[in-house]
């Protein structure tokens, strides 16, 4: 099979895919991501969102589609934020994996169920004051609004290919071996489309392919009448992460901690790579191309900061949750623009 087939299969099969069982992200979870390093970037993406609805006009209905929602922590930051476009507000948490939209009412008002596509449809066109919020295996057509995505992209089945300079491909598949799974270099067809981003890469490198994430992003800007599609996630292009020694761009992690070899103990381990943003920019090119840090900063986290640390120092004799909260916004901020880290992954917007 390919490894894309392999990837799906280790990751979301349900009986033994990582997400489908325990794997999740979270401080108790495998790996920390943006929102679960806590409160302060929902409280910023809560900002993004006032942003698109302002520029929508305000519609008395806006849609907010996240995808990949993992556990529903944004989601719960975002409420807590109580953006400007609350009572608008119907929020739809997209997440495939049935054991973490279980967990997604928990701590949320407003929580409207699990929905199917007519449930959906309802929730959608109903007016009368919000926030509300829903779940989804599936992400909804028609929004008027914005469809959000924070390391998703990442965790969608890629290939792993690379070429000869003369444009021939070849793939690493995944078969039997006597002691277990092993890689098997293939002859290879990728897209066309890709042709010409993959050919830029050195010849002779392993890198992502990245069909599903292209497909996921068509697919995205489709479901979308009026607003914004939001991308973020680690990255860099395809000649970039080509580049990387040992493969150094396809990693596992269980625990908090890196994983073994991705064909070792499937299911055990989340699988990811770094998304390649000029296969993302085949769909269409975006219209904004930033690193977390510069888009956090430009939706005002130092002045959170700032607040965070003056309603702490006039609390500090005797602090209540809300200074403790507020204290914590100065770590929260080292962690989401950390260079090297959270504040270098990529913020992609595509508007329509
Ligand atoms: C790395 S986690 C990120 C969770 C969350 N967005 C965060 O930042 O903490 C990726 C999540 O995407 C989910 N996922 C993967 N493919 C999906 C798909 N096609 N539709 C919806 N969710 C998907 C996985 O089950 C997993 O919970």
């Amino acid at each position: 099979m390919s490894f894309a087939q392999y990837m799906d299969i280790a990751l979301y099969d349900e009986s033994i895919g990582f997400y489908a069982t325990t794997g999740r992200a979270g401080r108790r979870g495998d790996f920390l991501t943006s929102p679960e390093v806590g409160p302060l970037f929902g409280a910023l993406l809560a900002r993004r969102l006032d942003e698109e609805w302002f520029a929508l006009g305000s519609p008395e209905v806006f849609v907010v589609v996240e995808c990949g929602a993992g556990p529903g922590t944004l989601a719960r930051s975002i409420a807590f934020a109580a953006p400007e476009c609350a009572s608008a507000l119907r929020y739809v948490m997209v997440e495939r994996s049935a054991e973490q939209r279980a967990l997604h009412a928990v701590h949320l008002d407003g929580w409207m169920g699990d929905l199917d596509a007519g449930g959906l449809n309802t929730f959608m066109r109903v007016a009368g004051p919000g926030p509300r919020f829903s779940s989804s295996p599936i992400a909804p057509y028609g929004v008027t609004g914005v469809v959000l995505a924070n390391e998703l992209l990442d965790n969608l089945a890629f290939d792993i290919v690379r070429h000869d300079g003369s444009g021939n491909f070849e793939r690493l598949d995944v078969h039997h071996a006597e002691d277990g799974l092993e890689f098997e270099v293939v002859p290879a067809e990728v897209p066309i489309a890709l042709v010409s981003v993959l050919s830029q890469a050195a010849a002779g490198e392993w890198m992502p392919l990245h069909e599903h994430a292209v497909q996921w992003l068509a697919a995205a800007i489709d479901r979308v009448e009026c607003g914004v599609v939001i991308v973020i996630d680690y990255g860099a292009t395809t000649a970039e992460i080509a580049a990387r020694s040992e493969m150094g761009w396809l990693r596992t992690f269980a625990d908090q901690e890196r994983g073994g070899h991705p064909l070792d103990a499937p299911g055990a381990w989340d699988i990811t790579t770094d998304v390649a943003v000029d296969q993302l920019a085949t769909v269409m090119e975006p219209t904004v191309l930033t690193t977390q840090r510069e888009f956090l900063k430009r939706l005002g986290i130092d002045q959170l900061v700032e607040e965070g640390r003056r309603i702490w120092i006039e609390h500090a004799s005797a602090p209540d949750v809300a200074a403790l909260r507020a204290r914590s916004r100065i770590g929260e901020a080292e962690a989401l623009l950390e260079p090297s880290g959270l504040g270098d992954f990529v913020v992609l917007e595509w508007r329509k």
